[in-house]
């Protein structure tokens, strides 16, 4: 058997495509391998959101080289960078035999084909997107208890400070039948838990059973119907895209796990008109205020940018102001990054980067108490855990709340791919501990 070596970076939507990369190759007798150098096929599954994300595919290609002369390896980098930068890969990184964008990696087997054939480099970066669901591998073995299925794919929304409109393409929605399908698949698979990707997944419209345009609400209600399911979530939204119904399912489905990830970038109308994200921050308030009255229970998340171009300190106060406001469960936070060719990258006004530091810093220490007091206030209550994986020790099992902290847990390796009531009993940084709980989960 050929071995198989992906790394993956970037969001969950890669996740999911890496994933399907291996189902793919596996017909053509490549089995997963967690050690490079043992590889003879490596894919690097990439990210290009930030200049961090870029830099580190060089290097890692950097390595790839030196082992490439040491055995025969197959080398093909997949995703965003791959579609970003396309032939000049090739050009930067002779050592890529394959480069393949996040549209087109259906075509892997083939273009393996072709390299065997004639040698040289492979390279697809279409967006034959309609193809690619249709072809992809309708896997049946195994697999976990919680599992990603990407619904939607592109995005129209262009902020100025991000490549995904260019490197992921025009918004496009998977129907209705697909997903279903795909899911009691999933869930025929061992899935009990089910997220719902796009890059704006709530920007989903795809094609009903009765021809006409579905919304997210409508396909999680359609979901929510499935036997053994008992878990749905999505990611990532956008407030924009907030619609009634949406908001309304929050409360009406119980399979809908109380969390929400709903990304606002900056707490200043300012910036968020010139990042082009057609929301301001008392929009925002708002629709957190909707969501919690239908779900009181509801834990957010979001994603902020510090030190985009034109970013004064009252701008940066208005977003430590909104997220004292809101009060987040987890949040995800970053410097902004210069990307080529979008347009606030042109922007005069560049932040310095010593500034950016200091802002970051401060929104992350905010950002954290904020956390920490959140997983603080589970302790001592009981929660539902969808058990996933065996812990280090023996007998022990990791699981998921419906927050998505992981749980620790003695006694429970038999309860893999099941839902029990925990009582949480400690309380660590990045993880909780608990026991078994006799009783039921009144709400949650
Ligand atoms: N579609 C999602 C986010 C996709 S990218 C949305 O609309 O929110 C994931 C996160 O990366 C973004 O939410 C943003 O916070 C961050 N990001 C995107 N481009 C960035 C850049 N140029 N610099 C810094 N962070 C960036
Ligand atoms: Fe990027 Fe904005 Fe689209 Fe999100 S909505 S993927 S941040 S352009
Ligand atoms: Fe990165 Fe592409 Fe996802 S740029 S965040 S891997 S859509």
């Amino acid at each position: 058997m050929k071995k198989l070596f992906i790394k993956t970076y970037g969001c969950q939507m890669n996740v999911y495509d890496s994933a399907r990369m291996a189902e793919l190759l596996a017909p053509l007798g490549y089995g997963a391998t967690d050690d490079v150098s043992d590889a003879d096929m490596v894919i690097l599954n990439t990210c290009h959101i930030r200049e961090k994300a870029v830099e580190k595919i060089y290097s890692e290609l950097g390595r790839l080289k030196r082992l490439k002369e040491k055995r025969d390896v197959t080398i093909a980098v997949a995703g965003c960078v791959a579609q970003a930068e396309g032939a000049e890969l090739i050009a930067r990184a002779p050592q890529v035999d394959i480069v393949v964008g996040p549209q087109a990696y259906h075509r892997l087997p083939e273009m393996l084909a072709r390299l065997a054939r004639s040698g040289g480099h492979a390279l697809e970066t279409d967006f034959p997107i309609l193809e690619k669901f249709d072809v992809l591998p309708k896997d049946t073995t195994p697999g976990g208890a919680s599992a990603f299925l990407t619904v939607q794919e592109g995005c129209d929304k262009f902020c100025t400070f991000c490549v995904v409109p260019y490197t992921r393409g025009s918004e496009y929605s998977r129907s209705v039948l697909q997903i279903e399908e795909e899911a009691n698949r999933l869930v025929a698979r061992g899935a009990r838990e089910i997220t719902l990707l796009g890059q704006n997944v709530n920007a989903y419209r795809g094609e009903g059973p009765d021809g006409r345009t579905w919304s997210l609400a409508a396909l999680l209600h359609r979901l929510a119907r499935i036997e053994g399911l008992s878990r749905l979530r999505y990611m990532t939204s956008h407030p924009r895209d907030m619609s009634d119904d949406l908001i309304t399912a929050h409360g009406e489905l119980a399979e809908l796990m109380p969390y929400l990830h709903l990304p606002v970038q900056s707490g200043s109308d300012a910036i968020l008109d010139a990042m082009n994200r057609g929301h301001t921050a008392d929009d925002y308030r708002r629709i957190v205020e909707r969501v919690r009255r239908g779900r009181g229970d509801i834990a957010m998340s979001s994603d902020f940018i510090v030190g985009f171009p034109g970013e004064s300190d009252k701008d940066f106060e208005a977003t430590l102001a909104l997220v004292r406001d809101i009060g987040f469960a987890q949040s995800y936070s970053f410097k902004y990054s210069r990307r080529p060719g979008t347009p606030a990258a042109a922007a005069r006004k560049q932040i310095a980067e010593d500034v950016k530091d200091e802002r970051l810093q401060i929104l992350q220490a905010l950002l954290c108490a904020q956390r920490v007091r959140f997983d603080a206030g589970c302790e001592g209550r009981t929660l539902d855990v969808l058990f996933e994986k065996p812990g280090r020790r023996a007998g022990q099992a990791i699981g998921r709340t419906p927050y998505l902290q992981p749980v620790h847990v003695e006694g429970a390796a038999s309860l893999i791919g099941e839902i029990r009531p925990v009582r949480v009993e400690a309380v660590f940084p990045n993880s909780l501990k608990g026991s078994l709980a006799r009783e039921k989960v009144l709400a949650n």
